[in-house]
C-alpha cells in the first residue's frame, strides 16, 4: 500500500514512553545501591540485570531489528537481551553470571537508549506495511508493552528484599485502618449459561500478543462464582483445619500471624485477599468442594452482562481517571476485599481486574490459529508446555495501559512471587 495513514499519534507515544521511563526509574530509586547486584528471586537475574534489560530490548526490537539501524553497544545488547523464569534456581545460575557491567555503565547505556528511543519514536517509520515487525506498529507496542510487564516484575522482585534495603515513600501506609465495610450480603453469584469472547479484537486495539489471538467465541455454562477473593480470614481456617503450608506472603512468630508487605510487616490483615501459588489457590478449592474457575469463567464473570453483551472492564468500557480498583501502583500492597464497590462486574462479582492477579484452571496455551509475534516469536511459545496457568485481571503493580480484557499472564503452578489470588467456582 502506498502512504499507509499514519495512525501512530507520536506525542502521544512520546508521553508515554517518557512517563513510563520515569516510573522505571522512580522504581530502581527505592532500592539500596548495596542491593544492586543482588538476586532477591533466587530463580530470577539480579537486578542489574532488570536495569539493563528494559533498554536493550527496546534497542534490540524496535531499532535493530524493526528499523534496521545500528544499536549502541553489542556488547551490552546481547547480555541484557533475555532471561526469564527459569525452571530450577540451578538453571538460572548456570545461564551465567557474566560479569555483569558497572551500575555506571548500565545506566550510561539506558541514557543514551532513551535518546535513541525519543527520536525514533519523533522521527522513524515506525509503521509500515511491507515489514512484519513495522505492521501496525508491532514492534513499537512490544517495546512499551515489555516494560510495562517489567515493572510489575521489579516489584514483585522488590518485595523479597529486606525492609532495610528498600525506601518507604514518605505518605504511604501499608495497612490503613479501613473506614468503611459494606460487603455486599451475597457472597456467591450465579452466572448463567452464555457466551464470551477470548482474546483481543484488532479493530479494538492496537495491539495484542501473539497469545491473544485470533479473538473468538466461547461458550460457557452457568456457574456459580464468589463475590470476593479468598481472604487471608478464610485461607487461615483451612491452614489451621487442614495442616496446609501457609501462603508465601505470611510469617508466623511469637504465635501471631503477619503479612509481609512491600515495605513493613503487618499483622496479618483478616480481609486482605490471599495472595497463593497455583497449588495452594487448586488445594483451597477443593477443600470447600468448589474449583477454580476457567479463562473463560473468569470472562463470563468479569465481562458478561444479564443481557447478553460484553464490556471492556468489570466496571464498563471506560479506561480514563482514577479506576474503581487498587491497580497502577495506587499501592504496594493489597486492599481489603470489595474496597470497589463501583468496580464491581455486571453480575455482582469484586475486584475481578486489580487487587491482585486471579488464578485459573487453564493451562497457559495457544489459541487455535495461533501464530507466534515476529517482533518476539519466543515471548509466548516457550511457556506452552503444560507447566503454566492463566492468570487473568491485574494487580496493584499492573500499569493501567496494560488492562485489556484479553491479555493473559501465565507462572508455573509453584511460583510463590507474583501477586496472585483466586475465588472459587462451582458448577
Ligand atoms: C508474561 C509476565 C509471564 O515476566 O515472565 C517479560 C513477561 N516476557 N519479558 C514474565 C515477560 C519477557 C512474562 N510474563
Ligand atoms: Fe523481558
Amino acid at each position: 500500500m502506498i502512504g499507509a495513514p499514519v495512525t501512530i499519534d507520536r506525542a502521544a507515544v512520546r508521553d508515554r514512553f517518557v512517563r513510563m521511563r520515569a516510573r522505571t526509574r522512580a522504581l530502581f530509586a527505592l532500592v539500596d545501591e548495596g542491593a544492586y547486584f543482588d538476586r532477591p528471586i533466587p530463580l530470577r537475574n539480579p537486578i542489574v540485570f532488570y536495569e539493563g534489560h528494559l533498554p536493550a530490548f527496546a534497542v534490540n526490537t524496535l531499532v535493530k531489528k524493526g528499523l534496521g539501524r545500528p544499536g549502541i553497544d553489542g556488547r551490552l545488547e546481547e547480555i541484557f537481551a533475555r532471561g526469564i523464569d527459569p525452571a530450577t534456581e540451578a538453571a538460572a545460575v548456570a545461564r551465567g553470571n557474566p560479569a555483569w557491567p558497572s551500575r555506571e555503565t548500565v545506566q550510561q547505556y539506558a541514557v543514551a537508549a532513551d535518546r535513541l528511543l525519543t527520536d525514533v519514536i519523533s522521527h522513524a517509520d515506525l509503521e509500515r506495511d511491507d515489514h512484519p515487525l513495522l505492521r501496525r506498529a508491532q514492534a513499537l507496542w512490544a517495546v512499551l508493552e515489555h516494560e510495562d510487564m517489567h515493572q510489575e516484575t521489579l516489584a514483585y522482585m522488590w518485595h523479597q528484599l529486606p525492609h532495610a534495603s528498600k525506601r518507604r515513600p514518605p505518605q504511604y501506609v501499608t495497612a490503613p485502618p479501613r473506614l468503611v465495610s459494606h460487603g455486599p450480603a451475597e457472597t456467591r453469584a450465579r452466572i448463567p449459561a452464555g457466551s464470551v469472547t477470548m482474546g483481543t479484537d484488532l479493530r479494538e486495539a492496537p495491539f495484542a500478543w501473539d497469545n491473544e489471538l485470533p479473538p473468538h467465541c466461547v461458550a460457557v455454562d452457568a456457574f456459580t462464582i464468589d463475590v470476593h477473593d479468598v481472604t487471608n480470614r478464610q485461607y487461615l481456617e483451612f491452614v489451621e483445619a487442614s495442616g496446609a503450608a501457609p501462603p508465601p506472603f505470611w510469617e508466623r512468630e511469637g504465635g501471631h500471624w503477619y503479612q509481609r508487605g512491600m515495605f513493613e510487616r503487618v499483622i496479618l490483615p483478616d480481609d486482605w485477599p490471599v495472595y497463593v501459588t497455583w497449588a495452594d489457590a487448586d488445594a483451597y478449592a477443593r477443600w470447600r468442594g468448589g474449583r477454580l474457575p476457567t479463562e473463560a469463567e473468569f470472562h463470563r464473570a468479569a465481562f458478561g452482562t444479564p443481557g447478553g453483551g460484553e464490556r471492556q472492564y468489570p466496571w464498563g468500557d471506560s479506561l480514563s481517571g482514577r479506576l474503581p480498583a487498587n491497580v497502577d501502583f495506587r499501592r504496594w500492597d493489597p486492599e481489603p476485599v470489595g474496597a470497589h464497590p463501583d468496580g464491581a462486574s455486571a453480575f455482582g462479582v469484586h475486584d475481578l481486574v486489580g487487587n491482585g492477579w486471579e488464578w485459573t484452571s487453564t493451562p497457559f496455551g495457544p489459541f487455535d490459529g495461533f501464530e507466534p509475534l515476529p517482533s518476539y516469536p519466543e515471548y509466548s511459545m516457550e511457556f506452552f508446555d503444560g507447566d503454566h496457568y492463566v492468570l487473568k485481571g491485574a494487580s496493584p503493580a499492573t500499569p493501567r495501559t496494560l488492562l485489556r480484557r484479553g491479555f493473559r499472564n501465565w507462572f508455573r503452578p509453584r511460583y510463590p512471587y507474583v501477586y496472585a489470588t483466586f475465588r472459587c467456582v462451582e458448577s
